[in-house]
Formats: structure tokens, sequence, C-alpha cells
């Protein structure tokens, strides 16, 4: 069971090391794998206050170049050496504002994954956009995928427990790895979700920025 909590646009070095350090003093489940993903500014402090936990710190993205000409991006071997984890790629945030498309987070989750970081590579809605989205990533054993569908992210509608089931059981037949649900995970839906028997975690948007919503979603996923 994994929860990531993707915190987006939100919180600086400053709230992001109050966040970690509140989190990292908490009792959390140890049979739930937790990660939060701030913002590249923010990862420095992360990766400092959670450094011997076990928590892992994940970018909101990543380049597939190692380094160049590419304003605005930061690559997997900056990540790594700043002690990150992990990265999410394809989130839908990405795809509708900034212009990623299948193949370029195909370049992103194949480059982040060769590096050496782990990652979250998200896929939304319909069916046929999610076969589309997952035809152009490979298995590998540090690949996890976020089903995210877009109506969800942000909107405080859920997908029914059955329909996280249903979408989660058409990405594990195309691919074989762990499928987290996001959109609108919150304290209150997160342990009927997280009960699904393929469902293996949650990416978590919102609820993720308030340390004890987070802390009851981790919750949640414990023993399910
Ligand atoms: P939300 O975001 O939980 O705020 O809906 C989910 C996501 O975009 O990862």
């Amino acid at each position: 069971m994994l929860v990531a909590g993707n915190w987006k646009m939100f919180k600086g070095p400053e709230e992001a090391r109050a966040f970690c350090r509140g989190l990292r003093d908490l009792a959390l489940p140890g049979d739930v794998d937790v990660v939060v993903c701030p913002p590249y500014v923010s990862l420095g402090q992360a990766v400092q206050v959670l450094a011997g936990t076990e928590i892992g710190v994940f970018a909101q993205n990543c380049h597939w170049a190692v380094d160049g000409a590419f304003t605005g991006e930061v690559s997997a071997s900056m990540l790594l050496e700043l002690g990150v984890y992990g990265t999410i790629v394809g989130h839908s945030e990405r795809r509708q504002l900034f212009g990623d498309t299948d193949e370029t987070v195909a370049r992103r989750a194949a480059a982040a994954l060769a590096a050496g970081l782990h990652v979250i590579a998200c896929v939304g809605e319909t069916e046929a956009v999610l076969r589309r989205q997952l035809s152009v990533l490979d298995h590998d054993d540090n690949l996890v995928v976020a089903y995210e569908p877009v109506w969800a992210i942000g909107t405080g509608k859920t997908a029914t427990p059955e329909l996280a089931q249903e979408a989660h059981e058409v990405v594990k037949s195309v691919l074989d790895v762990p499928v987290l649900y996001g959109g609108s995970v919150k304290p209150g839906n997160a342990r009927e979700l997280l009960a699904q028997a393929a469902v293996d975690g949650a990416l978590v948007g919102g609820a993720s920025l308030e340390l004890e919503a987070f802390e009851a979603i981790c919750q949640a996923g414990s023993l399910s």
C-alpha cells in the first residue's frame, strides 16, 4: 500500500520543513509506504527533514535529458543528487496545462527509471485514453501507475470504489504494476477506496496539504 501526497504548487521551503517535521513525528502505519511530492524548491528541505525515516520524497516531474538547454526543467540526475527517491510524471495538469503528451510522458518515465528513480506515472479517463496512455509505458519494478479520472481531480467528486476497481483492472490488464487511485481522496472516502482489491494506494492532492487529513488517509491504507 502506497499513499503519496502531491502538493502541486503549494508549500515553499519553510512550510515544507514544518510539515515534514510534523509528519516525521507521527506514528504512521508500518504497512503503508508514505511519500510526499513537494515543488522543486522545497525538495531539499523535505529530504533533509525526512532523512533516516521511511517516508519517501518524490518530485512532481522530471526531464528526460541529463542536462541541456531546457529552460525550466530538472533532470533525474539532479533529483538524485538532492536525495530525491522518485518522481511523478504525466500528471493530468502537466498534460492539460503544460503540453505534456503520451510521448513526452513516456520519455520522462523511461529516463527517470533508467536513472534509478521510482516513478508514479499518471493516466486518466476514458478507457480508450487509458489504454493509449498506457501503451507507451513499459513494465518496470520501480513503476507505479496512478489512475486519475480527470473529472475527479480537485473537484470533490470521487469515483465510486466499484468504478475505481474496474478501471484499475483495465490498467492491470495492460500493464501489471501497482495502481494508485487519485481524485479527491479524503479521510472520509479513503478506507473504502483503498479496500478494493485492485487499488494499491492513493495519489492525494488537496487533502495531502493538511497533516491531520494526510495522516488519516495513511491510516486508512493500513491493513487494507
Ligand atoms: P485532488 O488531486 O486529491 O486534489 O483531487 C489529485 C491529484 O491531482 O493528484
